[in-house]
């Protein structure tokens, strides 16, 4: 049998980070338990307190940067799906961690952000950051430099690399969807778009995602479990 598929487009979400030792947001102990989405995830929740918003993301840049978190194998599967196959593996992230990098993934878009860059809060123009952002912080990129904000898209913002990903999923043949609640959009969307342009579809979770009924095909389990053994059976047949 032929090889079904030439440009395969992937999302992932915080669920394939949990086993690495990341917390997700709508999990029991997620971080929206904990924290307010209003306070530390929207424009106006970062202008009412700047410094609560920077410190809720300086701890996830310090849990990055501690030398503690690692990639695991769903990680890994899907940056050997991309270096093993003859065709475009097109991976969308909403993660703002750094593990598919780690990995050895290279097509990536990081539609939520990076945390280990920092955003001129004027102009938009990101720089690689590691440690803290402080109050302190501000760009070189301003005749009068504005105060440095994480590179993360918030609520209510428009996140990025969209143009890139309409054009991936228009032209996606299989579109996998990994370890994410599918309760935001526009993300929690693309299903619908892939399949609407011909794509076969697969949802790759813990359980069940809000959007669940939208895929042709679904896998439940552990990320490190279920995403290495699709990869196999991908690669055995490629
Ligand atoms: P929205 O328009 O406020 O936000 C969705 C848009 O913001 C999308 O474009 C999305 O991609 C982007 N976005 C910005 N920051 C994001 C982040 N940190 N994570 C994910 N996506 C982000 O619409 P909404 O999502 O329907 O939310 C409506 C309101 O309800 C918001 O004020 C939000 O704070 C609040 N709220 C939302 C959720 C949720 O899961 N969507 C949960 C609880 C509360
Ligand atoms: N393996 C597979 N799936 C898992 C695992 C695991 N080990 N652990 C958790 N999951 C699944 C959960 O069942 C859940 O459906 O991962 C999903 C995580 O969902 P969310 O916490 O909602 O994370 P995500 O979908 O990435 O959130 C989207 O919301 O607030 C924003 O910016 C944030 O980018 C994020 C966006």
């Amino acid at each position: 049998m032929q090889f079904p598929y030439r440009n395969i487009v992937i999302l992932t979400g915080a669920g394939i980070s949990a086993e690495s030792g990341i917390r997700t947001f709508r999990d029991q102990d997620g971080l929206w338990e904990s924290h307010r989405i209003e306070d530390v995830a929207t424009p106006e929740g970062y202008y009412r307190d700047p410094v609560l918003v920077q410190n809720f993301y300086n701890l996830r840049r310090q849990q990055l940067e501690s030398g503690s978190v690692f990639p695991n194998k769903a990680h890994e599967a899907l940056a050997l799906l991309e270096q093993q196959l003859d065709g475009t593996v097109t991976l969308v992230t909403q993660n703002i961690d750094n593990l598919h990098e780690m990995a050895g993934s290279k097509n990536i878009i990081h539609m939520h952000g990076e945390l280990l860059k920092a955003q001129c809060s004027n102009t938009g123009q990101t720089v690689e950051w590691s440690g803290d952002i402080s109050l302190d912080d501000h760009c070189h990129c301003c005749q009068i430099p504005a105060p440095l904000r994480p590179n993360v898209v918030w609520f209510g913002e428009m996140p990025i690399g969209m143009d890139r990903i309409h054009q991936a999923l228009m032209e996606a043949d299989l579109f996998i969807s990994i370890g994410t609640s599918g309760a935001v959009y526009p993300a929690a969307g693309f299903v619908h778009e892939a399949a609407m342009h011909g794509a076969h579809t697969i949802e790759l979770n813990l359980e069940p995602s809000e959007v669940e009924n939208e895929f042709a095909e679904k896998r439940y389990g552990q990320a490190s479990d279920i995403v290495p053994a699709y990869v196999a059976e991908l690669l055995a047949i490629s």
